[in-house]
């Protein structure tokens, strides 16, 4: 089989790569000349553990291609993915110019039946959308060649997507004839040898499903953050509640973890244009929009309880930071929320200093100069008034608290994530904050 996928940013690249691994012919197109040459050289746009390693071998073998050549990397397809960017627009929804581009350009080049397979997350209605385009296009060439239209939203997770690709636990796809289903069934058959599912179903389901799996992701972490703050007011332990609610395999024990608030690039663009598009329909989601306004305030969550513990007083203090990506294994700082709790250190006239294993140099795109950052996790340490845990690296797990006492000023540490044990911490002589947790350190009335 040949492919095309159009767009080299995190979802493409990360899609035409997995599919060459299991021996399909594919290109990957992007308009971004620097990008591409980029890609030549083995640089990638984007951090994703094991990527590059994969690239180099696909490439070697011949089977991963990169080009700005749309028109020639279409010929002879039967499969072009559609993995552009889907911006927000002001008011929330999804921006789809650059998709229904690529669908233009695709019926403008093509050359034999191909599948056209919209990869990018985007609201329903989007692929009676790109199917117009490609009417438009070869009727404007007098072109009388065939196609189909299909949705196959993706699921990857941002520091595990690799794995997440080869090893999905449902493949969904969205089509509207028996053809594409045959194609699609043979593109994917790799990916399903160990009983994993590939899921056939309408277009507009397909493009729901993909809402739905991550504005339901949302609700239960926005629904365990609330709980968390109540067990906070009402003396209750979140650990001792989340261990005892996730038992109930209904339930389930994943992604009840409270925390900060979500981020990345799904959630919250995701939520926020599921409540657009209910809206322009008429119809009022009313849980999501709970959810969208319980993970704002839990981003200010940490900020608070620093700023109750020093009485209000922030100005010249100086504050540790660990971790700046919206969570570990990825370089990642959209809607990340370190950004708002530095914001807010900063707007209080504190200084902060910063560490993260991958994310500096995108941090520096918005946070600039007006923090430093540290070569390790304790130079960020060294005179701070307390360290904050805004991201669960996993090399923050288990530092020398010895250390971290001496090189702090004061020993308080404020843990967004709940890593780590608040009687030993208590025991060391820390004031430690923590997220919901009965034992967490408790002002003075
Ligand atoms: C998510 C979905 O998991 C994935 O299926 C979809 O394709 C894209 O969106 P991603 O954004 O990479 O993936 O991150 P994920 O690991 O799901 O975490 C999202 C956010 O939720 C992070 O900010 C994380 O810190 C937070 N989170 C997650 C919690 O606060 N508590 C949890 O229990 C789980």
């Amino acid at each position: 089989m040949k492919i095309a996928v159009v767009g080299t940013g995190y979802v493409g690249l990360v899609t035409g790569t997995c599919f060459a691994e299991v021996g399909i012919d594919v290109t990957c197109i992007d308009i971004d000349q620097k990008k591409i040459d980029n890609l030549h050289k083995g640089i990638l746009p984007i951090y994703e553990p094991g990527l590059e390693e994969m690239v180099s071998r696909n490439v070697s073998a011949g089977r991963l291609h990169f080009s700005t050549n749309l028109k020639e990397a279409i010929q002879d397809c039967d499969v072009a993915f559609i993995a552009v960017g889907t911006p927000p627009g002001e008011d929330g929804s999804a921006d789809l110019k650059y998709v229904l581009a690529v669908a233009r350009g695709i019926g403008e080049s093509m050359n034999n039946y191909c599948v056209v397979v919209t990869k990018s997350t985007v609201p329903v209605g989007t692929a009676a959308k790109v199917r117009k385009e490609l009417d438009d296009a070869l009727a404007k060439r007098g072109a009388a060649i065939e196609f189909d239209v299909a949705s196959n939203p993706e699921f990857l997770k941002e520091g595990a997507a690799i794995d997440d690709f080869l090893k999905p636990d449902r493949i969904v796809v969205g089509i509207s004839s028996e053809r594409a289903e045959e194609v699609m069934s043979r593109l994917y058959k790799p990916f399903l040898l160990n009983g994993h599912p590939i899921i056939f179903m309408d277009i507009p389901s397909a493009e729901m499903t993909k809402y739905a799996a991550n504005s339901m992701l949302a609700t239960k972490i926005s629904f365990m953050n609330d709980i968390a703050n109540l067990c906070e007011i009402m003396g209750a332990d979140v650990n001792m509640v989340r261990k005892g609610i996730g038992s109930d395999a209904r339930i389930g024990t994943k992604f009840i973890y409270p925390g900060i608030g979500y981020g990345g690039s799904c959630f919250p663009k995701d939520v926020k244009a599921l409540i657009k598009t209910a809206s322009e329909n008429g119809y009022e989601m009313q849980v999501l929009k709970a959810v969208e306004s319980v993970n704002d305030a839990q981003k200010e969550v940490l900020f608070d309880k620093v700023s109750k513990h020093f009485g209000g007083e922030l100005a010249g203090k100086k504050f540790a930071v660990w971790g700046l990506s919206f969570k570990p294994k990825t370089d990642d700082m959209r809607e990340a929320p370190s950004l708002v709790i530095i914001e807010k250190l900063l707007a209080e006239g504190s200084t902060v200093s910063a560490y993260d294993p991958v994310a500096m140099e995108e941090a520096k795109h918005s946070l600039g100069d007006r923090i430093t950052y540290a070569k390790d996790p304790f130079e960020a340490l060294v005179d701070a008034d307390a360290l904050l845990v805004v991201t669960e690296w996993p090399e923050f797990r288990s530092p020398s608290f010895e250390v971290v006492g001496k090189l702090l000023k004061d020993k308080v540490i404020f843990d967004g994530r709940n890593i780590y044990d608040p009687a030993e911490l208590r025991a060391l002589g820390f004031a430690y904050h923590c997220i919901g947790v009965k034992t967490a350190h408790k002002e003075p009335a």
